[in-house]
């Protein structure tokens, strides 16, 4: 494999040669000049590279195509194709862009819109937990674009840090929420060993992904729960190594947010909880329903605030006022039209 010259200045700016499924390659399908290499993930290796054609930066993801067996590894070629055709079709700001795939007999491609940013695993990793607006902005941004998706019959499956990338801008905070691999996440995993338990981030799989049950868009807002928790905190709700953390997914409840942080409005520790909830149905039904939960946590004060100045006055006032509207038996469309209304006053999509 080509390694990146440290003192050459013009990396990144001329075509490479990688490795990829076991060839050396400098262009894919005759159109993508590859660059820099992004970064590598369990099934494949992210690249930044040249569309020639149009003369655009993109990125491109490789996934070789090991399989000792065959007829899974058609198989897996046939989902990765079926998906990343669902995924094309999605367009919203929040989600990365697809823009092409292909595969040759040893490896798989796709194109798709380059972020230049880093992804939030990392960013949790260096920085730690952000200010408690931006965990909020960022995780309102994944349930936006989650919504978006799922109101076209798309479920994520792995919804993680490593997948939501954030887009640096002049905007001050972490950047704009663009999330990754969608419905695509597993493909060239196809020689897992059973012994190595379900597929999937272990950190962020839902209990019904662990036990191997049908899974719909409530896993992926389980793991915007998991998210949302090491956001608020600084830690992961749950840990340690396979198969202690599946029985920790299984069976144990994590410390409510407001015990590890203690500024934190304890409204927070109800909105994990219903997140967190083991089993689907007990769950937010929706990613707006979670999104507007989130917001009014956002409006309430920790234990310990201080008596309220005027501005803290205005959001009590319209933090009860909205409970009350949510609180309400209400029609579904009424009921949607109530959550438009939180979203409206408290902002985001
Ligand atoms: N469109 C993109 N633009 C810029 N960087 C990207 C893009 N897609 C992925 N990356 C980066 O490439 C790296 C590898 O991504 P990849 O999806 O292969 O692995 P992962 O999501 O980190 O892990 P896993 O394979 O376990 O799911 C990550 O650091 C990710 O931030
Ligand atoms: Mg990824």
């Amino acid at each position: 494999m080509t390694s990146p010259d440290p003192n050459d200045t013009t990396q990144g700016q001329q075509a490479a040669t990688w490795q990829v499924g076991g060839q050396a390659l400098t262009i894919i399908a005759d159109r993508y000049e590859l660059r820099d290499r992004i970064g590598q993930g369990a099934a494949g290796e992210v690249f930044e590279a040249m569309d020639t054609r149009l003369g655009r930066l993109v990125a491109i993801k490789t996934v070789p195509l090991r399989a000792t067996n065959p007829e899974a590894a058609l198989r897996a070629l046939g989902e990765f194709q079926h998906e990343a055709r669902a995924a094309s079709r999605l367009s919203h700001p929040g989600i990365v862009t697809i823009h092409d795939f292909g595969n040759t007999d040893s490896y798989a491609w796709l194109v798709m819109e380059l972020v230049i940013g880093e992804n939030l695993r990392n960013a949790l990793d260096s920085n730690g937990a952000p200010a408690l607006a931006e965990a909020v902005r960022i995780t309102r941004a994944l349930l936006d674009a989650l919504g978006y998706a799922h109101g076209r019959g798309l479920v994520h499956r792995d919804v993680k840090p490593g997948n939501i990338l954030l887009s640096v801008g002049i905007d001050p905070g972490w950047g704009q929420v663009r999330l990754a691999d969608f419905g695509i996440a597993h493909i060239g995993v196809v020689d897992a060993a059973p012994d190595q338990g379900p597929l999937g981030s272990p950190t962020v799989m839902a209990p019904e992904q662990v036990n191997g049950a049908a899974v719909d868009h409530r896993a992926d807002l389980w793991a915007a729960g998991v998210i949302l928790y090491e956001l608020l905190t600084g830690k992961r709700p749950f840990t340690g190594g396979y198969p202690a953390i599946f029985d920790a997914i299984l069976s144990s409840e994590p410390p409510p947010p407001s015990t590890i942080v203690p500024d934190l409005p304890p409204a927070f520790d109800a909105v994990i909880a219903r997140a967190l909830a083991k089993r689907a149905e007990d769950r937010f039904p929706d990613a707006r329903a979670m999104d507007a939960a989130i917001a009014l946590a956002s409006l309430s004060r920790p234990a310990s605030a201080p008596a309220l100045d005027f501005e803290g006055m205005l959001r009590e006032r319209l933090r009860v006022r909205l409970q009350a509207l949510l609180d309400t038996q209400l029609e579904p469309m009424v009921e949607e039209a109530v959550r438009g209304e939180v979203r409206r006053v408290v902002g985001g999509g």
